[in-house]
């Protein structure tokens, strides 16, 4: 193919009213384009519908990755492939079919199913993309950031903020799964990513039921005086399930006794917050609970940025643009920017957990959503 022609980019109407190239014109725009090319030039004007379409046009696809494929090949890979120095973790990233084979669940966000056997380490080290892990089954597991060890359990969902020396260590006798959501993409697309070894021998091998972080931050509405200010992330190293859990329950009594509560019928919903802000947890990452009642649905939404749900229980039909995935226990689904979504609960109801990049776009004032059929 020859390079493009005097009315190659012009409107339909425009170019009915321009002559074609003469041959003299074309040779001299052959010229010109091979010369632009020559010093890495690119005109806009070759450039436009793509570098400018009317309404985001991601190249990540909407997917479900399976949770009982993905823990079949994670067991598989702690039995063939040791976790330690160099590896670091024995985690296994879910890459989005749209994203050309990187390791990118978006363009912003990794997520991935991390597996320990009994008795295995994973050595501290640091870097500065957030990090949260969820636990979708299982416990045993305590992870030890900035020397402060945080058991992991069913339901949970745990912070490592950028720059927090973090490791891991498993003393149950059965191994121990968990999704883990990071901002690498986002990180390695911007190039702000730094990383650090730390020890390979964790810092503090114990086991308490409550990390510090919980102890001095996890009181409901209650803030340490001797820690004053805003941080950037939040302090909080663990959200327990159990207030997860109580906190979807009163939402749903409360609206059953004719109270507000909810966020629309049959629908409860939580966001994990900074205790310092009431804003998002880390700030690149928002992370939310989802609860429907059998039945219930959510309202249809376009939405500016990445989001990614995982069933804790229950199941769900969830539609995202022209699809429509059946999701169960465990099971991870992203919707693509500007895609179309909802949520229908099965018989049962749903349990979901989601994240998300909305923080970034929120911060630029770039966030934009559209209802279609209305609130
Ligand atoms: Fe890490």
């Amino acid at each position: 193919m020859g390079a493009p022609g005097k009315n190659d980019y012009l409107t339909e109407h425009v170019k009915q009213e321009v002559p074609p190239a003469t041959p003299e014109e074309q040779a001299e725009l052959d010229a010109m384009y091979k010369r632009m090319d020559e010093i890495h030039l690119k005109p806009l004007w070759t450039q436009i519908g793509g570098l400018m379409p009317n309404h985001p046009e991601p190249r990540a696809v909407a997917h479900k990755w399976d949770w009982a494929e993905l823990l079949k090949l994670a067991q598989r890979s702690g039995k063939l492939v040791p976790v330690g120095r160099g590896g670091e973790r024995r985690a296994i990233g879910l890459a989005n079919p749209g994203l050309d084979g990187n390791t990118y669940i978006s363009p912003t966000l990794w997520a991935a199913i991390q597996y320990l056997a009994p008795g295995e380490n994973a050595p501290e080290h640091r870097h500065s993309q957030n990090a949260f892990r969820f636990v979708i089954e299982g416990e045993g597991v305590w992870t030890v950031v900035n020397g402060d060890p945080v058991p992991m359990k069913r339901g949970d969902f745990l912070l490592t903020p950028g720059w927090n020396y973090h490791g891991h260590h498993n003393i149950a006798t059965e191994p121990m799964a968990w999704l883990d959501g990071l901002d690498i993409p986002f990180a390695y697309q911007m190039d702000t990513g730094f990383f650090e070894y730390g020890t390979e021998k964790l810092t503090d091998e114990s086991t308490p039921d409550l990390s510090r972080s919980e102890r001095l931050w996890a009181h409901p509405g209650l803030r340490p005086v001797a820690f004053p200010g805003k941080t950037s992330y939040s302090p909080i190293g663990r959200y327990a399930w159990e207030h997860t859990d109580a906190a979807l329950n009163d939402q749903l009594a409360l609206e059953e006794a004719g109270y507000p509560g909810t966020v629309a019928p049959g629908h409860a919903a939580i966001r994990f917050t900074n205790p310092t802000t009431g804003g998002d947890v880390m700030t690149t990452i928002r992370a939310e609970f989802h609860r429907l009642r059998p039945g219930a649905s959510t309202t249809p939404i376009h939405e500016v940025g990445n989001r990614c749900f995982q069933v804790f229980e229950g199941s769900a039909t969830i539609n995202v643009g022209d699809k429509t995935f059946e999701a169960n226990h465990g099971d991870v689904i992203n919707v693509p920017s500007w895609q179309k979504w909802n949520i229908i609960a099965g018989a049962d109801g749903v349990d979901l957990f989601c994240f998300s990049d909305a923080p970034i776009f929120e911060a630029l004032d770039l966030a934009r959503t559209f209802t279609p059929e209305g609130i």
